[in-house]
């Protein structure tokens, strides 16, 4: 082979996916918070999901109240917390003493670590998802047993594709919606 044709066939090749292939890899192990499924950060305190959702049965929009009215699901403000834990004798109240109370007394809102989180270029609103009837649980799994809230759904576009061309499993039976959005600029706006 002459020297150029080797350069051109095998070197160039070669090279392009040494180049992807350490993107990916590098991409996968620096990110994890983008990525990774079953990543689970932990929390300023830890508030567990299976206390509340679960053996209390609070509604998940009791604190995530914007889910159905606005792009946001929200993450609750400590005064939510306070609406219950006022009254409530707790088995650990150090806990709450410690963290919750002292956080609402210096006004100062909990740093809570995101889970699921998307890249600013890409548009994403809960209103439609939950009022055309795809459940909480389809893209954050079983929430209700988790005593560390997990990430459950891949975030990236095939995910949101494969759903957008075949709704039907995860809508009410009797929905009219047969397709989700497959444009470009309907989630890159
Ligand atoms: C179709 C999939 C899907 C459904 C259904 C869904 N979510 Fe989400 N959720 C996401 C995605 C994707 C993100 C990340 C959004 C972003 O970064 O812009 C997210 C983020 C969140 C967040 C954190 C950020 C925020 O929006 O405030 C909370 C809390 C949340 N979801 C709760 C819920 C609850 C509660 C329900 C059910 C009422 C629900 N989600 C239904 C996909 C979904
Ligand atoms: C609607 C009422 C309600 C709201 C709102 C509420 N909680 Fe609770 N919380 C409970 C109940 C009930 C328990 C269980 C108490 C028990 O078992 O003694 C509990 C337990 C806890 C515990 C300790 C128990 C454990 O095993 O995890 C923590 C920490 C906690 N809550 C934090 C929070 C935080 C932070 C918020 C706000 C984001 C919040 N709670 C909002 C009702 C509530
Ligand atoms: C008592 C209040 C409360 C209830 C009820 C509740 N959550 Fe949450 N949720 C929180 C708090 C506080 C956080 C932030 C801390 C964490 O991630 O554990 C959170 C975080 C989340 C996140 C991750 C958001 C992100 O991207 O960081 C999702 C998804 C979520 N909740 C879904 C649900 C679902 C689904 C339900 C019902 C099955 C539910 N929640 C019920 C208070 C609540
Ligand atoms: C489990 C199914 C499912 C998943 C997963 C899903 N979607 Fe959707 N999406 C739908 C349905 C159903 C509709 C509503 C179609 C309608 O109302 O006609 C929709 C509508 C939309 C719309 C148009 C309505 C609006 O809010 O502007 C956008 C944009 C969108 N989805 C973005 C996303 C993105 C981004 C993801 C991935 C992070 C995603 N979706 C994941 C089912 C899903
Ligand atoms: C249903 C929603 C949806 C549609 C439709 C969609 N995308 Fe995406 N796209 C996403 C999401 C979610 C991500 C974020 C993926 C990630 O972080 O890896 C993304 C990421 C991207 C990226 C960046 C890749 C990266 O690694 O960050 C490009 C480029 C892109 N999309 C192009 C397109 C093009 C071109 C189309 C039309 C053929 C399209 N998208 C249609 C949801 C969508």
């Amino acid at each position: 082979m002459h020297p150029r044709d080797r350069f051109l066939y095998i070197v160039v090749p070669l090279g392009v996916l040494a180049v992807f292939t350490t993107m990916l890899i590098v991409g996968r192990t620096v990110e994890p918070a983008r990525y990774a499924i079953g990543y689970a950060p932990q929390q300023p305190i830890p508030f567990s999901h299976q206390v509340h959702a679960g053996a209390n049965r609070i509604p998940c929009q009791y604190c995530h109240t914007n889910a159905d009215r606005s792009r946001d699901a929200t993450i609750p403000a400590v005064q939510t917390c306070m609406n219950c834990h006022t009254y409530i004798a707790m088995a650990d109240s150090n806990i709450i003493k410690n963290a919750v109370v002292a956080r609402l007394q210096t006004d100062a809102p909990m740093k809570w670590k995101r889970v699921y989180h998307l890249p600013d270029h890409v548009f994403f609103d809960h209103r439609s998802h939950v009022n055309s009837g795809v459940q909480c649980e389809t893209c954050h799994g079983n929430v209700k047993n988790m005593v560390v809230l997990t990430r459950t759904m891949d975030l990236r576009m095939g995910a949101c594709l494969e759903c957008h061309r075949n709704p039907a499993p995860y809508l009410p039976p009797d929905s009219p919606i047969k397709k989700g959005p497959t444009d470009c600029t309907d989630c890159h706006r």
